[in-house]
């Protein structure tokens, strides 16, 4: 080992002003900083006060600058539409400053909103970037979000303006995003003035003049625009992510601290150099998506990939190693349930070798936790490192992460390694006590936070201090749970909230339990996750009727399921729940949902000495035997 990943870790955390002014130098800045953090206010720390720059401008205007106009930025590949299209840094540039041109008619200025509710489509991207080079703030919804999650979201950005498409294309049928969109707009308070709708071929949205405008028509004549140097703390983007009820948390990003920390994580975590392609098979809607599909490749120069795709059925269990072969693709970032599905469909790797994947290097996994058994056969069946690394829509960038472009530690399966540097990294109990290796307890960040990390929540300074700074003070608290071992390497168990894990999308047990609540006929009700093979977790909701309520169970639940599709969204994938007749709760009044999971997992449980009536937990059991559970081997 070369002692390169410690060196630098140590001067992260021993001298961050140094560690980060010397990464800032990497970013183009239309005025230096102040300070490189300012400490001034804690538990808040800024980053780079008073420095000014442009998001946009070092993703685009500075490559095409120095002579890189004709490298290609973004390959749009698309199996769901049959469509591919490639676009250099000057071509892409030349869109984005368009499409700023068209905001800016609009009256689209620095600090304004805009909201995008967006298929994985090239405009997704260019209208993210037109954001950025104006200094306004985007907040994109991911496509899979019903109308309500969607108002919600509006009612708290208040968007001047909404970017949206005609349809979004999942295999097998097409959705139409504007129905959804207008729900939306029906039930928020706010009313965006404008929405800016993509028109895809596939389908194509009756607009109503003149509060709809056709993307085309947007462009149409729009002087291109000049980047708007912002301050460096200047919000780039609010990102809303699941919280314990149904209100969504605005996770904010700065300027500054994104540029300086995503720039540096593409060469240091993920070891790549300007040129190279790296494809992030994620959604813009997701973190992920917002920087290692957007953003952080084109910082450093890269070739980033935009897939319209799944992993399995569009068309085969193939599409991958199709994408990596077909576009050089020297690094690929992926959820594990995304290998699951493949490794489902094609055991034996068969579909592999049809494919050129010499030029492959590195397979990265996040977004919820790599089961050994998927990394294995990943590494078996594609031949090279498979690295498993934490992060959250918070953070922005990975906390724990294997350095490929530092030093290669060895891999441990289970673990996403070590810190990275930047993150200091502990393990408290309950009581905020430091746990010795080994222990599992709670894992939170000491503060300063680094550069990229939230700096706050949308219009909620207050919201962030209660949520993520107070429980212990002077550490930022994950809401995971795990331990660091006697060499460093953490290991991520599982959430310490009611936050579940579904296909690699974060989703609030709490924000489904609030739509079942709603249902005329339930008095009470509990949702948990439940173990899957394919998705990781999948929710189970416990239903108790009103006093008096004879309607057919089955009836029942099938409006349960239905509503929260239509209040949620599909992506919520809620499809089973049952009818009780009581749940199991402490004395005090506190649903057992841990135990309840334990027994639906076949895990060990013990009798809660706390419990109200122990016989609940056997009509519990039989409810879930009905329903199949447990599933599978036992786990230990
Ligand atoms: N718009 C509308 N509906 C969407 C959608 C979108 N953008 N994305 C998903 N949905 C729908 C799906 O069609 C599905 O509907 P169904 O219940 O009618 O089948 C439902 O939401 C659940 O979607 P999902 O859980 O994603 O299942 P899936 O079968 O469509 O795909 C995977 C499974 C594993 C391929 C997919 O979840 C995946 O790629 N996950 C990786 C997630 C990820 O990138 N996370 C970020 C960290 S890397
Ligand atoms: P999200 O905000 O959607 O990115 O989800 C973040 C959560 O996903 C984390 O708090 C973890 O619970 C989980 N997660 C993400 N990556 C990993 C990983 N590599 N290992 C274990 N859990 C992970």
């Amino acid at each position: 080992m070369s002692g390169e990943y410690e060196r630098a870790w140590r001067l992260s955390l021993e001298d961050p002003e140094a560690f980060w002014g010397e990464a800032a130098e990497g970013i183009d800045w239309t005025r230096r900083w102040d300070r490189v953090l300012d400490d001034s206010r804690p538990p808040f720390h800024r980053w780079f006060r008073g420095g000014e720059t442009n998001t946009c401008h070092n993703a685009l205007d500075r490559h095409v600058a120095a002579g890189h106009g004709e490298r290609t930025a973004l390959v749009y590949d698309s199996p769901v539409t049959g469509r591919a299209q490639t676009f250099s840094y000057a071509d892409l540039l030349g869109r984005v400053a368009v499409a700023a041109g068209g905001l800016a008619r609009l009256g689209v200025g620095r600090g304004d909103r805009v909201l995008l509710y967006m298929p994985m489509i090239p405009e997704a991207a260019v209208a993210m970037l037109a954001c950025a080079r104006l200094g306004a703030v985007h907040s994109v919804v991911f496509g899979g979000f019903a109308s309500s999650e969607l108002a919600s979201r509006i009612d708290d950005a208040k968007p001047k303006l909404v970017i949206s498409a005609s349809c979004g294309i999942e295999p097998g049928r097409v959705i139409e995003y504007k129905p959804l969109l207008d729900g939306a707009l029906a039930l928020a308070k706010h009313a965006p003035e404008r929405s800016v709708v993509v028109q895809r071929p596939e389908h194509e949205a009756p607009l109503v003049a003149p509060r709809d405008l056709d993307w085309e028509a947007f462009l149409d004549g729009a002087e291109p625009a000049d980047c708007v140097p912002v301050a460096a703390t200047d919000p780039l983007y609010v990102l809303y992510t699941s919280g314990t009820t149904g209100m969504p948390k605005g996770v904010v990003r700065d300027t500054g601290g994104h540029l300086v920390a995503l720039h540096w994580s593409m060469t240091n975590v993920y070891g790549m150099n300007p040129g190279d392609v790296f494809w992030a098979a994620s959604d813009i809607g997701w973190v992920v998506g917002h920087s290692y599909i957007v953003y952080a490749p084109l910082f450093l120069g890269c070739t980033t990939i935009l897939y319209e795709g799944k992993p399995v059925g569009t068309p085969d269990a193939g599409a991958y190693w199709r994408v990596i072969a077909e576009h050089g693709v020297d690094a690929l970032f992926t959820a594990p349930t995304a290998l699951r599905g493949i490794r489902r469909e094609d055991p034996d790797g068969g579909l592999v070798s049809a494919h050129d994947l010499s030029g492959f290097r590195t397979l990265f996994l996040a977004g919820e936790r790599a089961d050994p058994a998927t990394v294995s056969w990943a590494e078996r069946t594609l031949g090279v490192p498979v690295i498993d690394h934490w992060w959250q829509t918070e953070t922005g960038w990975p906390i724990a992460a294997n350095c490929m472009g530092l030093e290669a530690l060895p891999v441990k399966h289970g673990s996403p390694t070590r810190a990275v540097p930047g993150w200091d990294v502990r393990i408290l109990s309950d009581e905020g006590e430091p746990l010795p290796a080994g222990e599992t307890g709670r894992v939170v960040v000491k503060l300063p936070l680094p550069p990229g990390c939230l700096p706050t929540l949308w219009n909620d300074e207050e919201g962030f201090r209660e949520k993520y700074l107070a429980t212990y003070p002077g550490y930022y608290e994950t809401a995971d749970a795990g331990h660091v071992d006697e060499d460093g390497y953490l290991w991520i168990m599982g959430r310490t909230d009611d936050i579940i894990n579904v296909a690699g999308h974060r989703l609030s047990t709490g924000a489904m339990e609030e739509v079942l609540a709603g249902h005329d006929d339930v008095a009470e009700c509990a949702v948990i996750g439940v173990g899957d093979s394919l998705k990781g977790q999948l929710p189970l909701g416990f239903a108790v009727l009103k006093a008096g309520v004879e309607r057919e169970a089955s009836e029942i639940v099938a409006e349960l399921v239905a509503r929260v599709r239509e209040v949620i969204g599909p992506v919520a994938a809620f499809k089973q729940a049952c009818i009780v007749a009581r749940l199991p709760k402490t004395r005090s009044g506190k649903v057992l949902r841990g135990t309840m999971r334990k027994i639906a997992d076949a895990e060990p449980w013990k009798l809660p000495a706390t419990i109200d009536d122990p016989a609940i937990l056997e009509e519990i059991t039989e409810a879930l035997r009905e329903l199949g559970y447990p599933r599978g081997e036992a786990k230990t």
